[in-house]
């Protein structure tokens, strides 16, 4: 079976903010230019990766755009880097433009919301493992839990371009509709097509919405919406199918479950907070089986995933 993972040669790079635009009620969409080195850099970006992003001379935004719950903590200084994938790789001629989703959290993503068209910031990247391609496999599941979605975005475009012969569908959860990460996310027509999300309904992919308290689409967990449909399309042969999933911890260790419970090839990308994303600081430690035994050792998430084989990860929930 056949992989296709390539590593791209990674640096520090200067780049420049072409927008950065309110998308939902807490996300944001920052979109940046990658030019000559850093061009060719990220013209190898793979879904799955990521970069760090310098954000400690960013602004603090204004007091009344500060929300209440993150008033103590807007002040605090952000001396690390900040973890981020890209929802889009574009290569236009001599330059390459990336676009990244992201939520306000704490003071890195506050201080993010100040960028500004013609701004320059500081990334390091591009880094880590992304998703491997199986092109053998006739069928692809995205699932999405919550702020998961950046990576799978980069992935669908990827799959749907450049390996048209596997099916996409895309599964994206979160606790309610103004928690998924999506913009337009409740047109009703293409609901009812299925296309539930414009995102990937412009890669003519379908899209399964499921909130946990039911105020859109599917009412119950993610990991159900998939158990379901993988018992409607029981005639489906399970080795034609791979799982490729992104979000909370507790929900991949329910993906990797039911992916090794059908019998299905699955890989998911593991979040860490990461002080240095190059692997010095050992702060990003997963623990993963060995192969044929009992034991456990830890790898770094940011040099050997984020992206790991579902039953490799030793999930501990
Ligand atoms: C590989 C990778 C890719 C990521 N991609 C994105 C992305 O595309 N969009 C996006 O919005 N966010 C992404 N994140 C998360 C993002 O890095 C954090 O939200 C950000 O660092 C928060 O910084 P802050 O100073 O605003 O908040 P902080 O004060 O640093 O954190 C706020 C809260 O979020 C929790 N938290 C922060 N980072 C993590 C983490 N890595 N794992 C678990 N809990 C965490 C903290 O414990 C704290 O409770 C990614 C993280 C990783 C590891
Ligand atoms: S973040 Fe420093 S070793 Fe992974």
């Amino acid at each position: 079976m056949s992989a296709v993972s390539s590593k791209s040669i990674r640096g520090v790079f200067t780049t420049s903010v072409i927008s950065n635009r309110q998308v939902g009620q807490r996300f944001y969409k920052l979109k940046l230019e990658f030019s000559g080195a850093a061009a060719k850099a990220f013209a190898g970006f793979r879904p799955g990766q990521f970069i760090q992003l310098d954000l400690s001379s960013a602004a603090i935004p204004s007091y009344e755009k500060i929300p209440e719950d993150l008033a103590d903590t807007a002040k605090r200084q952000v001396l690390l880097r900040r973890p981020f994938s890209f929802t889009d790789v574009t290569i236009q001629r001599d330059k390459t433009v990336a676009e990244l989703l992201y939520r306000i959290v704490g003071p890195a993503t506050l201080r993010m919301t100040t960028l500004s068209a013609g701004g320059l910031v500081s990334v390091i990247g591009p880094l880590g493992n992304g998703f491997r391609i199986v092109q053998e496999k006739k069928t692809a599941i995205l699932i999405i839990g919550g702020m998961g979605a950046p990576p799978i975005q980069c992935l669908a475009k990827l799959l749907t371009t450049s390996y048209s012969d596997t099916e996409v569908i895309v599964f994206a959860g979160a606790k309610t509709a103004n928690q998924l990460p999506f913009e337009n996310k409740l047109d009703e027509i293409s609901q009812q097509l299925g296309f539930s999300l414009p995102e990937f309904a412009r890669f003519g992919v379908k899209s399964q919405i499921a909130t946990d308290d039911g105020s859109a689409g599917y009412h119950g967990l993610v990991t159900d919406c998939l158990e379901q449909w993988l018992r409607e399309n029981s005639e489906m042969v399970r080795d034609e199918i791979i799982i490729y999933a992104c979000g909370p911890e507790a929900m991949l260790a329910k993906v990797a479950r039911i992916a090794e419970q059908n019998k299905i090839d699955c890989q998911v990308s593991m979040e860490r907070m990461m002080a240095c994303g190059i692997g010095l600081c050992q702060s990003c430690a997963v623990e993963c089986r060995v192969n044929g035994s009992i034991e456990t050792v830890y790898k770094l998430c940011c040099e050997d995933g984020p992206v790991f084989d579902g039953g490799e990860v030793f999930f501990s929930l």
